[in-house]
């Protein structure tokens, strides 16, 4: 039987060469407290690949640590122990910082200069020529849907949070960079501003950049991501593309009883048991042969559904049942 592990990816993935993020047992503990005699395990042993032209969501709870891994990724946090790359060097190499675009949780914006204006000094750090300013920056307004007008004639502090949010993420692309890392792009958002933003990852992504993004908008991320990790409590506790974990769109998820856990998990790899012995999860293979293997092992089906779990379903089902760690990768 072929084993999840052997499923591609997905189409997008371009895994015969080398990952452009790569992580491998990544620590991070921070000490706190006056005599800096508290520890506080941010991230515990995160090892994880991303590859280019994908695009990775790393989802999790408030606190699960998925910013001190970005900081870590981005060279601003050196770990406490575990090494990683970034497109291929050391993280903290400045070499790769003029090929990579950051968005900022709450990025600090000087709320006295225009939309512009901000974006001429983040080019000034790049070293963008003047020449080169003039025509990017107007294109990158378009693109993130800002007008000109906003941007040259209104200080930041007199932007809604969308255009912040847009604004910023100019400012993340404004070197034209490979690799872009946004740190919950979506957060704050109005549903249009987070569908705006959606279309704009969407457009990125067709380009060919790869995008590794922070979030807990589970929707949006369904929608978005070739593959995702769950971060709780500093863990990565899964990992895989949307259809290794939740199942292919055309699958059946499934509720029953009985039978052989040791089995049914080869059927159903995110199978889950309840405590009254009930389990359900999503078969990965043909639905006759699972019913026959079950009346073998005198199992029965409550529940069938042709459908693949939702996102948010499947990410409140490994945040509940955490300890027990399934890896998909
Ligand atoms: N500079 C810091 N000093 C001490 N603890 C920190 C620091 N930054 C983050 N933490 C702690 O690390 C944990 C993970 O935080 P964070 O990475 O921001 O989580 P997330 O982005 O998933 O919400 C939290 O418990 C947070 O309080
Ligand atoms: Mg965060």
């Amino acid at each position: 039987m072929k084993s999840v592990a052997d499923t591609p990816d997905s189409q997008l993935n371009n895994t015969d060469s080398p990952p452009v993020v790569l992580t491998s047992e990544l620590r991070k503990v921070y000490r706190t407290g006056f005599w800096h005699n508290q520890k506080v395990i941010s991230l515990k042993s995160c090892s994880l690949k991303v590859y280019q032209g994908e695009t990775f969501g790393l989802l999790g709870p408030n606190g699960a640590g998925k910013t001190t891994l970005l900081k870590l990724l981005l060279g601003i946090i050196r770990p406490t122990s575990g090494r990683g790359l970034l497109l291929g060097k050391p993280l903290g190499d400045r070499s790769v910082k003029e090929n990579i675009g950051y968005l900022s949780e709450s990025p600090y914006l000087y709320e006295y200069l225009t939309g512009w204006e901000f974006l001429q000094l983040a080019a000034g750090l790049f070293q963008i020529p003047q020449s080169v300013q003039r025509r990017r920056i107007p294109q990158l307004l378009e693109l993130v849907g800002l007008s000109q007008a906003d941007a040259r004639k209104k200080q930041l502090r007199r932007y809604s949070k969308g255009m912040l949010q847009r604004v910023g993420m100019a400012q993340a692309l404004i070197n034209d960079p490979d690799l872009v890392f946004l740190d919950e792009p979506m957060s704050g958002l109005d549903p249009v501003g987070r569908y705006q933003m959606r279309e704009l990852i969407l457009g990125l992504k067709a380009t060919g950049k790869t995008i590794f993004f922070n979030s807990h908008v589970l929707s949006e991320v369904e929608q978005i991501c070739d593959r995702i990790a769950i971060l709780a409590q500093g863990e990565l506790i899964c990992t895989g593309s949307l259809n290794q974990l939740l199942g292919n769109p055309n699958t059946y998820y499934v509720k029953g009883q009985g039978g052989d856990g040791e089995v049914l998990k080869k059927w159903i790899p995110s199978l889950v048991f309840e405590p009254d012995g009930s389990w359900q999860g999503t078969l990965k293979d043909d639905y006759y042969d699972f019913l026959a293997s079950l009346r073998l092992m005198d199992g029965q089906i409550t529940t069938l559904k042709f459908s693949r779990i939702s996102l948010e379903e499947f990410f409140i089902q490994q945040i509940e049942k955490q300890g027990n760690s399934v890896n998909f990768k």
